[in-house]
């Protein structure tokens, strides 16, 4: 990865630092239910302040149409001003214009002001010229903080970055370090660990993965694609029976390329994916006909255990199992107990992401275990996908 100015190296006492956070987080009746990004991203705004900064926040919230009381950032005034210590976080009701620049100017050195959801500026996300010079004039330096946006080629994002000095914040920095150390300079060998419903929304991922990594062990409904591919049964399981030569491919590019894949050995079946169903923990080849495959079985799990003890580093991403129902989520919660141990012992680099994944390993009660878990959900999977991200294409050409 070519390199990016750090905060270290930017001068921001007395300045106005244009700082991209991630503030897209799950609220609730207006009370933010998880807080993660926010305190991901406090250090940052802790370095700047220490520094001497006047720090104004920028971010999306949802994906409003124009502007949209609903979904403005005035309710993250107060999680924010928690999440560093309390102190004060002034809001611009616009996020340029008169409004915003009246608040950036009575910032003083040390102060945080937190700007209106930029998504209301149909600029943002056109990547508009326009737009990105009316958010420059508001600050002297920019610092990108939001790796989990950065696959979105935005105004705030791509554009911004080349209009003034720029660096990444703690937190980007933290995501492309971790995530470094498990894909480009890895010690091996590497294991993927992929999961989730669809083979089709993960074909780019399955297929720059297979070049990447030692050991690829699949999980979830996207498996029952490859095991019908393989002419096993699936019963009534979700499967994409039209992907199935795709799976064969991948498959065969995967032994060309030395990537060993693991399938499910065995399946929790049951006739309908709902709490508390009779289920039938079967061998792979033993799927009833009016069953679905909703979980891994033992077998499968002991078979990722044996394959992660012979690793060194993991990537995950994706459910094994349709988890949030359960029991369905045991397979999923053996996997995450077995990488969170591993990880502990200093046997295993472990990095994840992904909304489900994080859900996942946050029910099994090891998050802070694992060596990274990232804020990303959609900028995980493209950077999993071997894609370059505008957001970090952007800090690393300016
Ligand atoms: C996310 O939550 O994945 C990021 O904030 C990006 O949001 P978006 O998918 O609406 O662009
Ligand atoms: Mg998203």
């Amino acid at each position: 990865m070519p390199r990016f100015r750090t905060l270290d190296e930017l001068d921001v006492a007395q300045k106005r630092v244009l700082l991209r956070a991630d503030l897209n987080v799950p609220v609730k009746d207006g009370k933010v239910t998880d807080a993660t990004r926010i305190e991901r991203l406090a250090p940052t705004i802790e370095a700047l302040l220490a520094k001497g900064a006047r720090v104004v926040v920028m971010s999306h919230f949802g994906r409003p149409k124009g502007p949209d009381p609903s979904q403005s950032l005035r309710p993250l005034v107060e999680p924010l001003s928690r999440a560093i210590g309390g102190r004060p976080v002034h809001f611009a009701a616009d996020c340029v214009g008169p409004e915003a620049e009246r608040v950036v100017k009575a910032l003083r050195p040390g102060e945080v002001a937190l700007l209106e959801n930029l998504r209301f500026d149909k600029g943002e996300e056109a990547n508009d010229p326009e737009f990105a010079r009316a958010l420059a004039t508001l600050g002297d330096v920019y610092v990108d903080d939001a790796f989990s946006a950065a696959h979105r080629a935005h105004a705030s994002i791509a554009a911004l970055a080349h209009l003034l000095p720029a660096a990444a914040g703690k937190l980007m920095q933290a995501e492309l370090d971790a995530l470094g150390a498990a894909l480009e300079h890895p010690q091996r060998p590497v294991m993927a660990l992929v999961g989730g419903a669809k083979v089709s929304t993960k074909l780019d991922l399955l297929k720059f993965i297979i070049g990447k990594v030692d050991r690829l062990a699949i999980g979830g409904a996207m498996a029952n694609t490859f095991l019908f591919a393989q002419g096993r049964p699936v019963g009534r399981s979700l499967c994409e029976a039209d992907l199935a030569a795709t799976a064969r491919d991948i498959l065969t590019q995967a032994e060309r390329r030395g990537c060993a894949i693991l399938l499910p050995q065995d399946a929790v079946t049951a006739e309908a994916l709902a709490p508390g169903v009779v289920t039938r923990t079967v061998g792979i080849n033993a799927v009833p006909m009016n069953a679905m495959i909703l979980d891994v079985g033992p077998a499968s799990v002991a078979a990722v255990a044996a394959a992660l003890e012979e690793s060194r580093t993991l990537v995950w991403n994706g459910p094994v199992g349709a988890f949030e129902t359960p029991p369905f989520d045991r397979g999923t919660l053996a996997i995450a107990k077995k990488v969170a141990e591993l990880t502990r012992a200093k046997k295993l680099l472990s990095v994840a992401g992904g909304g489900d994944t994080v859900a996942a390993l946050a029910a099994a009660g090891v998050t802070d275990d694992l060596t990274y878990v990232s804020t990303a959900g959609g900028a995980f999977l493209e950077w999993l996908e071997g894609r370059e991200l505008p957001g970090v294409a952007a800090l690393t050409a300016s």
